[in-house]
């Protein structure tokens, strides 16, 4: 049996290319003793993968040269040398970017009916598809709620903007700023069709286009009395904007900023950091694995509103394994509405 799988060959400079990859062919792996054999159902992309390409000295190691790359991804076990895990269970693991993976047991966790039985979608009692465990109620949800609540402090009346509003974190960010009694949420995006689905699907208060104008005079005609937190996926004239919006005692949670991400050159700060003095504003970086504590607490609490509808969730699902590279770099273009995700 043959495995696909894509390798990095070389670090990116700029926007990646189609030759910085191979989809390369292997056999099938074998499970040794405590080890299971997964095959891929859905693969996560995402944009922290853009970082891993790089050399730069990071949180997390770079991806190594002529290595198949990792990533989230759930699988159905085909084989199992390990306790506890049987032929037929569905894992979340983090050997994406492949077709077959073989992995120690203790890096597989159990998802599904048997796994997580409190997490229920309709009323038929169905469990929630595979690929939520890689978006909406992992590890991009467990980021909304942990920056939302942890890091930018929210509670109940705060006025609240999110960029990336559209996609996998920034809609929940706002549909769980909504949920939780936040007296306005307002989110942008890169298009007016996005825009429409923040304010008449998700429940946003109002959304703009960012294409469309320059982000401050549009944050400004949508949150006239300023705002109390901003979640930023974005960096660049959208975080200065934020600041230039900030109440007293406001909070900026920087989750992300994607719009740096592929620079050659360093990007510029923003002009007016002064106003967190007059503010008293608090800007605070974080990252979701420093939060895995609050993962039974977001479950319990955010499963139910996943089930019963109030929170929505889209998915965006490019079908194959030679197309995942072609995801991931869609998500940096802006293709994705919700958590991109490649189903095998
Ligand atoms: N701190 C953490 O632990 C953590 C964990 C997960 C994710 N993140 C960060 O959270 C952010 C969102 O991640 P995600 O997985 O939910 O991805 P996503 O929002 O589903 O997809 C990325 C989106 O970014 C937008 N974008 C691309 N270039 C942009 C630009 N120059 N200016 C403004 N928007 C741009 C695109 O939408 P438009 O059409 O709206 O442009 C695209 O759909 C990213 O910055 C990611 O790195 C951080």
């Amino acid at each position: 049996m043959i495995n696909r799988e894509w390798h990095l060959l070389s670090r990116p400079v700029g926007w990646p290319k189609p030759e910085d990859f191979a989809l390369v062919e292997t056999p099938v792996p074998t499970p040794g003793e405590g080890q299971v054999l997964v095959r891929n159902k859905y693969l996560s992309v995402d944009p922290y993968m853009r970082g891993r390409m790089s050399a730069a000295k990071s949180y997390t190691a770079p991806f190594e040269l002529g290595k198949v790359m990792q990533g989230g991804a759930v699988g159905e076990v085909v084989a199992s040398n390990a306790e506890g895990i049987e032929t037929g269970d569905h894992v979340l693991h983090f050997f994406g970017w492949r077709e077959y993976a073989v992995m120690d047991a203790k890096h597989a966790v159990k998802v599904g009916p048997t796994a997580v039985p409190s997490v229920k979608v309709d009323a038929d009692a169905q469990d929630v598809p595979l690929s939520a465990y890689l978006g909406v109620l992992g590890m991009t949800g467990l980021t909304a709620y942990a920056g939302l609540l942890r890091t930018a402090s929210f509670k109940e009346g705060d006025v609240v903007f999110v960029s990336g509003a559209a996609g996998a974190v920034g809609s929940e960010v706002g549909q769980l700023a909504k949920l939780l009694g936040a007296s306005r949420v307002i989110g942008s995006a890169g298009s007016d069709e996005k825009v429409k689905l923040l304010v008449e699907e998700y429940g946003f208060d109002a959304a703009f286009n960012y294409k469309n104008g320059p982000v401050a005079e549009q944050l400004r005609e949508a949150a006239p009395d300023g705002i109390d937190v901003y979640f930023d996926n974005v960096g660049g004239d959208h975080l200065e904007a934020a600041i230039g919006s900030l109440n007293q005692g406001g909070r900026i949670a920087v989750c992300g900023m994607i719009s740096v991400y592929n620079n050659t050159e360093p990007a510029p700060g923003p002009k007016n950091l002064a106003r967190l003095i007059q503010t008293r504003g608090r800007i605070e970086g974080f990252l979701v694995g420093d939060h895995y504590d609050l993962q039974p607490e977001f479950v319990q609490k955010v499963g139910p509103w996943v089930a019963s509808g109030e929170l929505k969730y889209r998915e965006t699902v490019v079908e194959g394994i030679e197309n995942n590279l072609e995801a991931f770099l869609g998500v940096l273009r802006g293709d994705n509405i919700g958590k991109m995700i490649v189903k095998l």
